[in-house]
This record gives C-alpha cells, sequence and structure tokens, in this order.
C-alpha cells in the first residue's frame, strides 16, 4: 500500500527539481532584465552588430543598437568618394548625427560594452553623438571594434574625453570573421560579470 505512494512522492520531487533547475526563455529573460552590463553598438553592414550579439549572448546581458535619425545609405558609406557623408562627418569635429532611438534605464547598468566599425581609423561620430547624451559617472565603457585591416588605434582612448572621469577599460579591434568563441575568450579576460556587478 505504502509502494505506490513513495513512487508518486518519489515523482513528483524529481519532477520539482527537474522544474527548477530547467532554464526557460523566461528566465533568460530575467536574467537580461536583471543584468548589469550592457552590449551597445552601432553598425552599418552588420558586422559589428555580429559580434555584439554573441557578446550579449555570451553574457546574457541586455543589448541596444544606436539607430542614426538618418540611415547611412552605400553611397553615404563609399569612403573612396571623399564627399561621401561618413567621410564629410570623420572629417568634421563637430559633426554629431543624430541617433534615432533614446535609452531610458540607462542609470541600470554598471558596464558598457560598446561595439563600433573603424572610420578611418576611429569610432563613427554617432558614438561620439551617444557619449555626449548620457549620464555615465560610475559607469565602466570597454570599447570594442570591428575594422577592415586597421587595428583599434586612438579610437577608444580619444572617446575618453567625451565621458571623462570613468572607468574606460582598453579597447578591443575583432575581424569581421571573429567566432563567438574568440569573442567569449575576450569577455572573460574582461572579468565583468553580468549579474550584479
Ligand atoms: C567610411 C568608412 C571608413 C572605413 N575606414 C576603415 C579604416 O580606416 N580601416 C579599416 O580597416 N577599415 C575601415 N572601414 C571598414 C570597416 O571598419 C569594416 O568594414 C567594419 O567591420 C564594418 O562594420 P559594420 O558592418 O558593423 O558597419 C571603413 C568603412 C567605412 C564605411
Amino acid at each position: 500500500m505504502k509502494r505506490p505512494f513513495l513512487i508518486m512522492a518519489f515523482l513528483l520531487s524529481a519532477m520539482l527539481i527537474f522544474a527548477s533547475c530547467e532554464e526557460t526563455p523566461n528566465d533568460v529573460n530575467d536574467d537580461k532584465e536583471q543584468s548589469r552590463v550592457l552590449v551597445v553598438y552601432f553598425s552599418c553592414t552588420g558586422t559589428t552588430k555580429r559580434l555584439a550579439e554573441y557578446a550579449a549572448d555570451i553574457l546574457v546581458a541586455g543589448i541596444h543598437e544606436i539607430v542614426p535619425e538618418v540611415p547611412y545609405t552605400s553611397a553615404d558609406l563609399n569612403y573612396s568618394n571623399d564627399d561621401c557623408r561618413a567621410n564629410r562627418e570623420q572629417n568634421n569635429p563637430s559633426a554629431r548625427p543624430a541617433i534615432k532611438n533614446g535609452m531610458e534605464n540607462m542609470e541600470k547598468y554598471d558596464v558598457i560594452l560598446l561595439g563600433y566599425p573603424i572610420w578611418w581609423g576611429q569610432a563613427p561620430k554617432i558614438i561620439y553623438t551617444f557619449l555626449e547624451t548620457y549620464d555615465f559617472s560610475g559607469k565602466t565603457i570597454v570599447p570594442f571594434c570591428t575594422s577592415g585591416s586597421s587595428g583599434i588605434g586612438t579610437s577608444d582612448t580619444n572617446l575618453h574625453a567625451l565621458a571623462p572621469g570613468i572607468n574606460w577599460m582598453s579597447g578591443r579591434r575583432f575581424s569581421g570573421s571573429e567566432t563567438k568563441n574568440g569573442i567569449s575568450q575576450w569577455i572573460e579576460s574582461l572579468n565583468v560579470n553580468s549579474k550584479n556587478q
């Protein structure tokens, strides 16, 4: 008589243990909600976007794309034309291309991984707009970039003046063919934990 009851009790507790261990999509979303790390990126042709998505995935962190008010066309990005939009912006120290989408909850984050493509050795000017829009006091920013062949150069350190007095970590350049594993190794070396930073 006792045996069926014991079997039932065992099965029930096994089911409860299993249910509490299994990570459901909602759990992942909760983790993202609670994360103190945010991956922010600007990307015109998808290269930086792909790596930003790897980073957010690995960190179970939120992700935010910087969307330009006026999208960049392929003519705008045709850097062999001296007068293309991207070149004009990069040559103009006061260019600050407008951002279409704002962020309301920046205060929620302690660590921001900031991704951009290299444009003429520097970060696109829209990154400057982003850095001048928010108060980053008390935060850590980790720049990363993608490029055809150039290194990160001064593109990361030149951003420091736009958000002074915060914890700027060294930036890192990746090629367009970087793997998720490569991003994972980089993130490990940063020692930033997505939860409760
Ligand atoms: C206006 C412009 C300037 C660029 N300047 C450089 C450069 O100085 N060095 C380099 O290696 N790649 C340069 N590139 C190539 C981009 O950095 C590279 O394709 C990047 O991975 C694109 O990222 P995205 O797909 O996220 O926009 C330039 C691209 C554009 C559009």
